[in-house]
């Protein structure tokens, strides 16, 4: 198993996807777990600043986390939110579910649940084990994961990342545009999770100079040192 996490903008999805792919396992993005119990209490309308009413709601939500690489998709029950919990309206209300305690002591178990059963019974054509992403992968859901990165990169160069992929261009307008939902969201998500600074045991991995080829090269070859 592969535990990655890093900041927003790292460029953790797409190489994290990419790894798994050539590794022929199972990929988890638990931050689209957090989007999706996000997504389900705006629909229904909870109060965010009610700690208690979120975590009650996010019990009840049936998350469906396709792992194959190629088709990591994320369904609430049987609608699919995959596109839907990229909004800008999830972006901007996910840290405030994600701060409340008991709706991370609820994912994280189901995380543990879906890291075991790719762990114990691969998808066809694939092999045991799964990359996992997000913010406490190394540190809270899976400490004991044989490999564990923190994948970073300068803000400035997360910053252009963000722009380039949610606005097609990383000019200043772009830049200043995606700023909130980088610096600002990492800001907030790192009094709930300590994900700005390796733990022990865990590599850093610095994109910053890297492309993307470069990085999941990079990644397995951490991998491949401690296999
Ligand atoms: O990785 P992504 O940007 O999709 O994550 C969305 C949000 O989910 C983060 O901003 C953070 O609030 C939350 N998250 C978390 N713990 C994780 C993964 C994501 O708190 N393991």
């Amino acid at each position: 198993m592969v535990a990655v996490d890093g900041p927003s903008g790292s460029g953790k999805s797409s190489v994290c996807r990419a790894a798994a792919d050539r590794l022929r396992t199972a990929y988890l993005d638990t931050g689209a777990m957090y989007r999706a119990a996000t997504w389900s209490c705006l629909q229904a309308g909870v109060d965010l600043t009610d700690g208690a009413a979120v975590a009650a709601h996010v019990r009840s939500v049936p998350l469906v986390m396709g792992t194959d690489p190629h088709a990591a998709t994320t369904a609430v029950g049987d609608v699919d939110v995959t596109e839907a919990v990229r909004s800008a309206e999830v972006t901007a209300a996910v840290s405030a579910v994600a701060s409340v305690p008991a709706v991370r002591a609820d994912l994280v178990l189901r995380q543990r649940a879906l890291i075991d059963a790719a762990c114990a019974v691969p998808a066809p054509g694939r092999r045991p084990g799964v990359v996992v992403e997000g913010r406490d992968i190394t540190t809270v859901v899976a400490p004991q994961a044989p490999v564990r990165v923190l994948l970073t990169a300068r803000e400035d160069v997360r910053l252009a990342r963000r722009a380039r992929q949610d606005l097609g261009s990383a000019d200043s307008g772009a830049v200043a545009a995606v700023r909130d939902a980088v610096v600002q969201r990492d800001l907030v998500d790192s009094r709930t999770t300590d994900f700005l600074v390796a733990a022990d045991g865990v590599v850093t991995l610095d994109s910053s100079d890297l492309d993307f080829e470069g990085t999941v090269v990079a990644l397995l070859g951490i991998v491949e040192h401690v296999a």
